[in-house]
């Protein structure tokens, strides 16, 4: 019988998620830091029935696939859980963590191509959103250790590049020189609850999230922001809700850029601090290339861009040919996206702020006869019971859906499949070094 401290022999025989899994004994064991076929000495954390987790304390068989991991919070951190593997093991465990959700999770059986590989394989994120704990004076800024709301400080986050680094150096300093609290989760005291910012060509928006009104002087704050940083726009959000929701509802503008403005893909865009944007501009800009060939648009007469944010790839697939709808429900995201309309005059495109679940419904009652494409690109839970029905019911020729989550793709998919075959199917290394993928589905009504 295992129990906690135990110290066992394991071989790691698969993947689950981003951990190893095995058997020892009548167990099976999940043990994460590991290649499949290393074996290790392995101390058990956990047993709840006939399952149990560990961690390697000593490795006796490396893979010749393992490399040294260049971040030295590796294994404390919860960022990157994958940075043991040498990159190609990176991208075949993720094209197999698709196959695998889509076999087991959706009923289908298909052969996926390779997982497309990131341009950057550190230094690629474009924002950071880090929770900020600690003491009056001795303020740490950084990510929470595994399964733990203890923060390791991250001063040189190299999933973000120098930018972050020093971003998260002064904001520690300007905090621990202003005797700022940092926030309590025990007694949800503390003033400062996260550091979130975005940094996209060579501009950098700086959020404070404030348990409350933040009273303190923030001039200071924005001095340093200014030796170091050409552009930048400061901003504070009030949260105080007890969860584990980063941003309130109100953000303020304090001094210095109001939003990012940029050209990706041919298209103007501007993107304000509480607006979703991909965190990987190649790999956003390669998939939304893909999804311009996917959609198959020549014959379209309407475009539906469901959970749209601020709308790039809208901009990207929109043509004076055929209406564009795009239905996001952020209205700061809406703002840009009408901005951005207007700053490329882009033709026949209606933003529309509001939920899809109620919006898309209306739009395929209204345009009944037309032929129609479905962009989807739903946060992580996936579409719900009622929006599968609904795009059942349409029936649309071509369905593109984009997915950071592929458990709820597959589930998804799995519903549809009465109606849809899945005609192109790939994973895009969005979030290299960690255990996240996206996924890339073209559906297409079966005849
Ligand atoms: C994964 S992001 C995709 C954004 C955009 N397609 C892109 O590539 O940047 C999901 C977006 O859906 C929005 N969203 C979430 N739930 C929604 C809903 N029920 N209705 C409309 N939009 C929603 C979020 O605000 C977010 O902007």
């Amino acid at each position: 019988m295992l129990r906690p401290n135990d110290i066992v022999h394991y071989t790691a025989q698969g993947y689950s998620n981003s951990e190893t899994v095995g058997s020892v004994g009548d167990y099976t064991l999940f043990v994460p830091q590991l290649i499949v076929g290393e074996q290790a000495q392995v101390r058990i954390d956990h047993v709840k029935r006939n399952v149990a987790y560990g961690t390697p304390v000593q490795l006796t068989k490396p893979s010749d696939k393992r490399v040294q991991p260049l971040c030295k919070h590796f294994g404390q951190c919860g960022g990157c859980t994958l940075a043991h593997m040498s990159y190609d093991e990176q991208l075949l465990f993720k094209r197999n963590k698709v196959a695998q959700n889509l076999a087991k999770l959706g009923g289908i059986d298909i052969d996926l191509p390779n997982c497309e590989p990131s341009p950057q394989q550190w230094g690629y994120r474009n924002k950071l959103s880090l929770p900020v704990r600690g003491t009056v004076g001795n303020v740490e800024v950084g990510m929470f250790r595994r399964n733990s709301h203890i923060v390791v400080p991250a001063h040189a986050c190299l999933l973000c590049g120098d930018w972050a680094a020093t971003l998260v150096a002064l904001f520690t300093d300007y905090c621990n020189e202003c005797g700022l609290a940092p926030y309590n989760e025990a007694d949800f005291s503390g003033i400062v609850r996260h550091l979130v910012a975005r940094y996209v060509d060579g501009q950098l928006l700086v959020t404070v999230v404030s348990n409350g009104p933040f009273n303190a002087d923030l001039r200071p704050l924005a001095d340093k922001l200014r030796q170091h940083f050409d552009k930048f726009g400061l901003f504070v959000n009030v949260n105080t809700l007890r969860n584990n929701v980063i941003l309130g509802k109100t953000t303020r503008h304090i001094c210095g850029l109001q939003y990012i403005e940029g050209k990706h893909l041919g298209v103007t865009f501007r993107l304000r601090p509480n607006s979703f944007f991909q965190v990987n501009d190649g790999v956003k800009d390669i998939i939304y290339r893909q999804v311009q060939q996917l959609a198959d648009l020549s014959q379209t007469q309407l475009l539906v861009d469901c959970f749209s944010g601020i709308g790039v790839l809208t901009n990207v697939l929109a043509d004076i040919r055929y209406d564009t709808f795009a239905i996001e429900i952020e209205p700061s995201a809406v703002q840009d996206a009408n901005e951005m309309a207007q700053l490329n005059g882009t033709p026949r495109l209606t933003n529309i702020c509001g939920d899809v679940t109620e919006h898309l419904p209306k739009l395929v009652a209204q345009h009944a006869d037309k032929r129609m494409t479905v962009v989807l690109d739903p946060p992580r839970k996936g579409l719900n019971d009622t929006l599968c029905r609904t795009l059942k019911a349409a029936a649309p020729q071509t369905v593109v859906y984009i997915s950071c989550d592929s458990a709820t793709l597959a589930r998804d998919l799995h519903a549809l499949s009465d109606v849809y075959d899945v005609t192109f199917c790939r994973a895009y290394d969005m979030f290299p070094q960690t255990d996240q993928v996206e996924t890339l589905v073209r559906l297409t009504r079966r005849a």
